[in-house]
């Protein structure tokens, strides 16, 4: 009989130590962080840590968490136990999807193909970012049959929509997430005391560059290309060489070419939509037969609309904190989206989750799973493939201890009853 991957995890944790090897990846999220921050460049590790405004919102989704309090029962036979859940008919084997984060190539060389790898192995989701650092081809492809789903952010193109979308089904991708909250980027002050974007270098672009109606309307760009102007920098040439390197295909044609400037140009110019509105759902609903979640829902009457529009999930997220400072909470949001959504439609949430008892606590207010953000990057950074694959499991592990401690066996079964708030 299997004692389940959470006492599974301490033990070859401890025996390891017995003789004489210690993790590599640190367990504790703190020192995973460090570990981290150790091994990026300053501007990576601002572009990653960092959020909006005073960071207020990031501090207040942890706040959150800790106001509601897992009150553990006894005597309730926990010998085996089941931390799977079911999302969208996939069962999950721990309650957790890999959130898309973008440009992880400031963590990792090996970037989304580490993640990928070590989500594949594990058989948790991986969500592709639409601002990744590597095609989803080739993403898809590290993961075998492994489950993923597709983020996407609506670009002023439509046909660059429906060929993202397109792309995505036969990558194999189960779902398309949509994410609402970032038609701007946030006012993010780490990044701006550094004057770094990073996709002004030319990264996180790579959907876009291995997109053949993106490559064909930069054709167009091209033919309208401005000339450089001002001084040539040294951090001018850096920029054009990092945007050149980013680009497909060999270096020297793509500053030659212009392509891989005109690419970043492009970018900036079409990446976002701010008048996107609620009546454009019409056109991803009728061009996929994917599920659909809006990422970013915060309010109620915005999940029931979600409902109304056709979408077939919802993500509770304030993207980590790093778009409205000042934002709710996700776990302060969840109960009454919970409610309005009354078990119609999976509900997901992120931001803030860094340990099981965090996903114990959203499993109890009513979410059906959670996604993991930071910390997997965290492990990325610190232990490429292995390092994510470190960090997975060490929250499987947790999450499946917590459960059974709490005195609940079957994930599915946690409910309002398991905590309290204080
Ligand atoms: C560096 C970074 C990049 C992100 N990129 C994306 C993205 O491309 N698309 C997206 O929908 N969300 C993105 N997010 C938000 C995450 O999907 C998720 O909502 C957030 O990380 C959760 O907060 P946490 O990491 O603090 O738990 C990003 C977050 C971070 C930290």
């Amino acid at each position: 009989m299997s004692v389940g991957i959470g006492r599974e995890r301490q033990f070859e944790i401890y025996v390891a130590g017995a003789r004489g090897s210690y993790p590599t990846v640190p367990v504790s999220v703190e020192r995973l962080d460090a570990a981290a921050r150790k091994r990026m460049s300053a501007e990576g590790y601002a572009y990653i840590a960092g959020g909006a405004g005073t960071e207020e919102t990031m501090r207040e989704n942890r706040a959150a968490f800790e106001r509601w309090r897992i009150v553990p029962r006894m005597l309730r036979d926990c010998s085996t136990r089941d931390p799977s859940v079911d999302v969208l008919g996939t069962r999950l084997p721990s309650p957790f999807v890999l959130c898309p984060i973008g440009v992880l190539e400031m963590a990792h060389h090996d970037a989304d193909v580490a993640v990928a790898r070590a989500a594949a192995a594990e058989g948790i989701p991986f969500v592709f970012s639409n601002q990744a650092s590597r095609p989803m081809e080739e993403t898809a492809k590290a993961m075998g049959d492994a489950p993923r789903w597709f983020q996407l952010y609506w670009s002023t193109s439509n046909e660059l929509v429906e060929s993202l979308v397109s792309r995505a089904e036969r990558c194999g991708c189960a779902a398309i997430v949509l994410t609402l909250d970032t038609t701007m980027l946030g006012w993010r002050i780490r990044d701006l005391d550094l004057a770094s974007l990073p996709f002004l270098q030319g990264k996180g672009i790579a959907q876009y560059t291995s997109d053949p109606v993106f490559v064909e309307a930069l054709h167009e760009t091209l033919k309208e290309e401005i000339p450089a102007t001002g001084r040539v920098t040294v951090a001018a040439i850096g920029t054009l060489l990092s945007q050149a390197r980013a680009y497909p295909g060999r270096r020297i044609d793509a500053i030659r070419s212009g392509l891989a400037r005109a690419a970043v140009r492009r970018f900036v110019e079409t990446y976002s939509r701010p008048s996107l509105s609620w009546d454009d759902l019409a056109f991803l609903r009728e061009r996929t037969k994917l599920p659909i979640l809006l990422k970013g829902v915060l309010h109620e009457a915005d999940a029931l609309a979600a409902i109304e529009h056709g979408m077939n999930g919802i993500v509770v997220s304030n993207h980590g904190g790093r778009q409205v400072d000042g934002a709710i909470a996700t776990m302060d949001a969840l109960p009454g989206i919970v409610e309005a959504v009354a078990g119609r439609v999976p509900i997901v949430l992120d931001s803030g989750i860094r340990s099981g008892a965090d996903i114990f606590r959203a499993l109890a207010l009513g979410a059906s799973a959670v996604g993991l953000g930071r910390p997997y990057v965290w492990g990325l950074a610190a232990g490429g493939e292995e390092g994510v694959r470190e960090v997975i499991r060490n929250f499987r592990a947790d999450f499946d201890l917590t459960i059974g401690l709490a005195g609940v066996s079957v994930a599915r079964d946690i409910g309002r009853d398991n905590v309290t708030r204080v």
